[in-house]
């Protein structure tokens, strides 16, 4: 696929007119990071702004204590790095491929350019952005009221939403994160992830299926 295809792809930009995603195409790079490798550091000065084309991307902060906290995971067609040059302020956290994965780079100067010259990007930008506030909200009131049951569960709901594919049945079913990512988006250890999992499995509200989780339709009534 031409980088032309490929910005088509990301959300923002879907409604560029064909001259103008040519032109932007000429301004990216393309680059591939392996799984485990780091694009970005937390802190560091940063330039550029990336779209993904293939792969995810884990969005975390170090503790103090070294403990990672997940804020997001990204997928095809999601940006980041914009903050960082949207403010002129270090990155405010660490983006590391969670699998084998596919960016499109655009320097500051033309992302700058592209959100000044069109308005209607530029309100998708602010709408992806006020969502993404939204979810950090959310994720605020379950760490701050919820017990480690409840937070286990929603997260679980929040993959199933996020990338679950719904069966025939109306049950969803979602690629099966490790304990250790589960008990780093709601600051947990892993071995309280395995023990709740269990818990909400014996429930018969999900089935743990090799590299899958099944959800069960009425999953949500239940919290
Ligand atoms: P920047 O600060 O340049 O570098 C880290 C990036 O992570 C940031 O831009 C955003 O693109 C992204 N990011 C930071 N916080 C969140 C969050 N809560 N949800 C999703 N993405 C985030």
């Amino acid at each position: 696929m031409d980088d032309r295809e490929l910005l088509r792809q990301v959300p923002v930009f879907a409604d560029l007119s064909d001259p103008d995603i040519e032109a932007l195409s000429r301004l990216c790079t393309r680059r591939r990071y392996p799984k485990d490798t780091v694009v970005f550091f937390e802190n560091e000065e940063g330039d550029f702004f990336f779209m993904i084309v293939e792969g995810r991307i884990k969005v975390t902060i170090l503790g103090d204590d070294g403990r990672e906290i997940i804020l997001s995971v990204l997928g095809p067609g999601d940006f980041f790095g914009e903050m960082a040059l949207l403010d002129n302020e270090p990155r405010s956290a660490t983006a590391i491929a969670a699998e084998e994965t596919e960016l499109l780079c655009l320097h500051r100067n033309d992302l700058q350019t592209v959100l000044t010259d069109n308005k209607a990007i530029l309100t998708s930008f602010i709408k992806v952005l006020t969502s993404r506030l939204r979810k950090a909200n959310h994720q605020i009131s379950t760490l701050a009221l919820l017990d480690v049951y409840g937070r286990v569960a929603r997260v679980i709901m929040e993959m199933a939403k996020e990338e679950g594919r719904r069966l025939k049945d109306g049950r969803i079913a979602f690629r099966r994160a490790t304990h250790q990512e589960i008990a780093n988006r709601i600051g947990t250890t892993r071995e309280t992830v395995t023990r709740m999992l269990k818990e909400i499995e014996r429930q018969g509200l999900i089935e743990i299926d090799g590299k899958e989780i099944v959800v069960q339709p009425d999953f949500e009534k239940a919290f």
